[in-house]
């Protein structure tokens, strides 16, 4: 009976027709007819065959096919199951349509404005979303308590801050609070902040970075020079050049600036990351100094805002939501249309698209809308978003997705403490096996994946609705063998998954503390050294408004609002066979025991890193 199909096609109860109910899955038992009493062992045991469905059903017939998974060439000589398949995609490419949403960007979901127009399936439960509302609410409460909903103007001092923002809501912004001044602490967040994926080794220094060896010869110190550090491998670049040009926004009529600016750290013998030098600008001159840990105490200070300035512009429009959100949408989407529920690469990477819909929906109708938060709360606003995530598009690059080649290329795989690379490694070589498995299991053989014209179709679909059809950015047009299949689903899981926690769940801890991670800058960056004070950097720092603005937001996007599903838990069951389910079974224990090391290693450490804890992170971009 592998491969038949079965009708649903009766309410439950009668009168009920208009009531839709959730059908998880049919389960049909066998047993041998007898001809008369026998013992219990005397016949064959029964034999059950589970039909997933896991979706509303309201009246109407809906066909469920056994569970077993099967590509288009494990049904080329079933005509019916054939026409199944068809029929499935041609309902599902009605219902799912790809639609642009700013000239640039990844294409979205279309004709779906608002949740409530999400298709059925893909909306959350009143409970989730009673509950992310209910947060929402609390958060602009917490905001208007502390004054600071829609008040502009300066602050006093840092104390005067630290009053109007209260407690730090944890341990770890209670650390970032006491420790944002300290340059060791500013080069750390490079490593294990919300944007862990930006630093590379800088061999040699980028025409356009006016620092001299002069210049840093006093933080360096003696017996070694900016030549030798570089060639021994110990100084890194933050290059902020996609920000170029990019600015002119206006929160509540007052103008905004943003920096795009070049930053080199370097790794001391000690094991710390420092910054050495900092220039604002894309364009070296004269208006356009580079600062040093040696310069006045206020002009280094400044010069930091205005890096940790540009890395939130960058954090949350392309690492987060771009190459988190967006992409994870394009790849939910890609699945949905092309590939059907019996395919076994559907039933992997269903889970890993669950509620990416609605949040991005959220996000569009919240966050990047005219007057939304980006345009309240941050240095580019809404225009400069659209323009700089059409940038960071065009920029993308498949190897910037893939753990072990973004490392490489780099430079950055012996750096100390640098906990988001040694756990997403980890996480990557678990989903790296499990996906292997499974392929191994439906694709005995190259020739497999280049023959299934829905894999195929689903690659071409990611690549032209997701990178607009660029290849510059190296992701596949075309997959000719397995290991390339097992390299962009683990691209894709991994993305989904672990890549969003790690640049999502620690945006209130980074964040709270706000001169830690200011989102917009009310004064434009310094053309000379020698005039930042107490009072200009005050001056410059986003206002109570913009402050609330973003903390009310980062408050509740940086917290699952309840019905976890973390990394690798499929309660879901829509593999059916032992072999997948025993694959499923040894990725969760190796997420286990990666959880078990992770905690191990974060006991010993001053500011444990959690983020990348399996048990912490879900499987898919949900919030
Ligand atoms: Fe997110």
């Amino acid at each position: 009976m592998g491969g038949a199909l079965g009708s649903l096609g009766e309410p439950l109860l009668p009168g009920a027709a208009a009531d839709a109910w959730f059908c998880a899955c049919a389960e049909v038992t066998w047993e041998a007819p007898r001809a008369g009493p026998a013992p219990a062992a005397a016949g064959p045991a029964p034999v059950t065959w589970v039909f997933p469905c896991y979706r509303w059903l309201r009246d109407g017939c809906v066909e469920l096919r056994e569970g077993s998974a099967a590509t288009a060439a494990d049904d080329a000589t079933e005509p019916l199951l054939r026409e199944q398949r068809r029929a499935e995609l041609g309902q599902r490419r009605a219902a799912f349509q790809w639609e642009p949403f700013a000239p640039g960007w990844p294409r979205r979901l279309a004709a779906a404005a608002t949740p409530q127009q999400l298709p059925p399936g893909q909306r959350v439960g009143p409970g989730r979303a009673g509950a992310f509302a209910a947060r929402v609410a609390a958060g602009q409460i917490r905001v208007r308590l502390r004054g600071l909903s829609g008040a502009g103007g300066s602050w006093s001092s840092f104390e005067h801050i630290g009053r109007v923002l209260g407690c730090p809501p944890g341990p770890v912004a209670d650390y970032v609070k006491r420790h944002w001044r300290d340059d060791a602490f500013f080069g750390y967040q490079f490593l294990n902040g919300v944007n862990p994926v930006l630093l590379r080794r800088c061999p040699r220094l980028p025409p356009n970075f006016a620092v001299t060896s002069a210049m840093v010869a006093p933080t360096l110190g003696p017996h070694t020079s900016l030549e030798q550090e570089m060639e021994r491998g110990t100084l890194f670049l933050a290059d902020f050049g996609l920000l170029d040009g990019i600015g002119g926004h206006r929160i509540a009529g007052e103008p905004q600036f943003v920096a795009a600016p070049l930053c080199l750290l370097h790794l001391r013998p000690t094991g710390a990351l420092v910054p050495l030098a900092i220039q604002l600008s894309q364009t070296p001159g004269p208006d356009a100094p580079v600062f040093v840990p040696t310069d006045a105490p206020w002009d280094w200070l400044l010069a930091k805002l205005w890096v940790r300035c540009a890395n939130f512009q960058l954090h949350e429009m392309v690492t987060h939501l771009l190459q988190s959100h967006f992409l994870a949408e394009v790849f939910t989407l890609a699945t949905l249309r092309c590939l059907p529920s019996c395919h076994p690469l559907y039933k992997l990477l269903l889970p890993h698209g669950r509620f990416t819909f609605h949040i991005n929906i959220m996000a569009r109708e919240t966050l990047l809308n005219p007057g939304g938060v980006i345009d309240q709360a941050t240095a580019i606003g809404r225009a400069g978003t659209l323009e700089l995530v059409a940038r960071a598009t065009a920029a993308l690059s498949y190897a910037e997705l893939c753990v072990p080649e973004d490392l490489e290329r780099r430079g950055v795989t012996t750096i100390p403490g640098y906990y988001y690379r040694d756990d997403a490694l980890s996480i990557w070589g678990a989903i790296e096996s499990f996906v292997a498995g499974i392929v191994a299991l439906y694709y005995r053989e190259d020739s497999a994946v280049r023959d299934d014209p829905e894999l195929q179709d689903w690659v071409d679909e990611i690549f032209t609705n997701g990178v607009l059809g660029n290849k510059d950015t190296g992701f596949p047009t075309a997959l000719h063998s397995r290991p390339e299949l097992v390299k962009f689903l683990t691209t894709i899981i991994f993305c989904c998954s672990a890549r969003h926690a790690a640049v999502n769940s620690g945006q209130y801890d980074f964040a709270a503390w706000m001169p830690n991670t200011p989102a917009t800058m009310r004064r434009p960056p310094p053309r000379a050294k020698g005039q930042a004070t107490a009072e200009s950097v005050l001056a410059t720092l986003p206002s109570a408004g913009a402050t609330g603005a973003l903390l009310a937001l980062l408050s509740v996007v940086s917290y699952e609002p309840g019905d976890l599903r973390p990394l690798g838990c499929y309660p879901e069951e829509h593999f059916t066979e032992e072999a997948p389910r025993r694959l499923i079974a040894a990725f969760q224990r190796r997420l286990a025991r990666i959880s078990r090391d992770i905690r191990a290693r974060n006991a010993g450490l001053a500011l444990p890193y959690a983020y990348l804890d399996p048990a912490e992170v879900q499987n898919s971009v949900s919030i």
